[in-house]
């Protein structure tokens, strides 16, 4: 089963024909809604709206760690995100939709982000934070559809709730990072210590803060978003279609030789 989730402007998946809702409590507490069981063209999936339906937890409340540890008690073993970002890099202009491969973590140390607080120690391999797998799946999809799909960003993950000054945005940019988020972290790194597949479907919706000239607001946003939507739920249904029905990435034995 594969399991979505559903960011900014992303609360349901039309064509999702709905067989139940799940609500779950964990061992970390309630995720951020119940999950949606249903099928998209006769494949399984399992939806989630990170921050709520209606939207309540800002990026900074999200219990990830709830939301992570739901889809691995459903028997999930891949997920696919979609999320609203800022486009620092200025070849990736609102509308663009970016297939992630890497992430810079500015929210270390703000948010809990780790399932192993003692008991055993953990430490997963990040280099490619995200299912090499996945990714190439995601590419033949959009390039099938004709959807254009960016191969490759750096998302850098600050804590929020505010958005960035222009200097801070300069230094993502000379640090490396093309778009910025609040919610990839620890989300990413989560689904890695659960064994699970991840994907990242990052939507531009503003240039970030210094880039775009004038006021951020979260109308454009969700604006932005909503005239995207299309986009994205085509690829979804093209993607859930290739995936292979077995796992033959590294991603489900993430805790093979990572435990002390
Ligand atoms: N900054 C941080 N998070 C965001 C932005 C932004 O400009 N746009 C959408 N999510």
């Amino acid at each position: 089963m594969t399991g979505l989730i559903g960011g900014s402007g992303l609360y349901e998946i039309e064509g999702l024909s709905l067989l139940r809702e799940v609500p779950l409590s964990t061992p970390f507490g309630e995720p951020s809604a119940p999950y949606r069981i249903g099928s998209i063209g006769g494949s399984e999936v399992v939806f989630l709206a990170r921050h709520g339906s209606p939207h309540r937890f800002p990026p900074h409340r999200v219990n990830y760690r709830a939301n992570i540890w739901g889809f691995k008690a459903l028997g999930v073993e891949r997920i696919i995100t979609v999320s609203a970002v800022g486009g620092i890099n200025r070849g990736m202009p609102p509308g663009s939709l970016i297939l992630l491969d890497q992430l810079i973590d500015m929210t270390c140390g703000t948010r809990p982000s780790t399932f192993y607080e003692g008991d055993r120690v953990v430490h997963v391999d990040f280099t490619d934070p995200y299912c090499t797998v996945m990714r190439e799946c995601i590419l033949a999809a959009a390039r099938d559809a004709g959807l254009p799909l960016t191969d490759g960003g750096t998302y850098v993950c600050v804590n929020g709730p505010r958005l960035e000054t222009a200097k801070e945005i300069q230094f993502f940019a000379s640090i490396g990072a093309d778009v910025v988020g609040m919610t990839a972290m620890p989300e990413a790194s989560l689904a890695r210590e659960a064994e699970l597949c991840l994907a990242g479907i990052a939507v531009v919706t503003n240039r970030a803060a210094g880039i775009s000239g004038g006021k951020l607001t979260t109308t454009e946003v969700v604006e932005t978003m909503r005239g995207s939507l299309d986009a994205v739920k085509s690829l979804l249904g093209g993607v859930l279609l290739r995936l292979p029905s077995s796992r033959g990435c590294t991603c489900k034995n993430a805790l093979q030789d990572s435990c002390l």
